[in-house]
């Protein structure tokens, strides 16, 4: 691996504002493609991140360097179902708006589809689903000089605090693609747990989970 070619000691870590929707947006789309926020453009990826934001025991870092670059993002909230729940409530005419006017865009059709065959399949027999622990760090990403500088794990602590904050003790949740092998290998470094491997949209993914102790021994 080449070495990080960014000044990790200059770099600040706050929380998300309006004006870094854009470049926000932007990292989430180049470092992660695959993402149905991406393809709906960078845009509307910044919104609806800003949007989790907004929500109650929510919150989204950036990471910037001394001149103002965004240079890495996170997010983390302690009710996944609860929170997107809300910004469908809230949002629904934007969202609804957005993906219309993306509807040309192939990836968001195929997201589309899939989605709406997983709405029309049988749900799976009650005793046999196990219940996912709310609490979820949502995306983590870096521009590509910023891997491998340690900044991942300092959002990843930073979002463990604020977990710690809002109260939570024992497990949360990171979802990965199966494929996304640098992000395994970084989650398993730090002490996560692989639980399962869900079957979702045409994708295979990646549970894992990361206990948060009562106390930091
Ligand atoms: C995932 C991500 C945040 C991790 O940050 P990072 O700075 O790359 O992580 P680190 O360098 O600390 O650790 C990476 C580990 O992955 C492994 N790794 C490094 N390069 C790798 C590569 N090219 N392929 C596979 N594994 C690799 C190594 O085991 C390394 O651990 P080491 O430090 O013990 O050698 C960053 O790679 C990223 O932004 N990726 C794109 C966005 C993304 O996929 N986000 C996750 C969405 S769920």
């Amino acid at each position: 691996m080449s070495a990080p070619v960014v000044d990790a000691c200059s770099i600040r870590i706050t929380p998300m504002e309006e004006a870094d929707i854009l470049n926000v947006g932007r990292l989430h789309r180049e470092a992660m493609p695959w993402s149905i926020l991406s393809k709906m453009g960078a845009g509307f990826a910044g919104r609806f991140i800003r949007w989790i934001q907004e929500q109650e025991h929510s919150q989204v870092w950036v990471a910037k360097s001394a001149d103002g670059r965004v240079l890495g993002i996170a997010g983390a909230t302690l009710d996944r179902p609860r929170i997107y729940r809300e910004i469908v409530r809230k949002h629904a005419v934007a969202i609804a708006c957005s993906v219309l006017m993306n509807l040309w865009r192939p990836g968001v059709l195929v997201w589309l589809g899939r989605a709406l065959r997983g709405r029309l399949r049988p749900l799976p027999d009650v005793s046999r689903v196990v219940p996912r622990p709310a609490a979820e760090g949502l995306f983590l990403a870096l521009v590509e000089e910023a891997r491998g500088s340690g900044l991942a794990l300092r959002l990843c602590d930073e979002r463990e605090s604020a977990f710690r904050a809002w109260g939570l003790i024992g497990p949360y949740v990171i979802l990965t693609l199966s494929t996304n092998k640098r992000v395994h290998a970084f989650h398993t470094k730090r002490g996560c747990k692989l639980v399962a491997q869900v079957p979702t949209r045409g994708h295979l993914i990646y549970e894992f989970h990361k206990e948060l102790p009562p106390d930091d021994t």
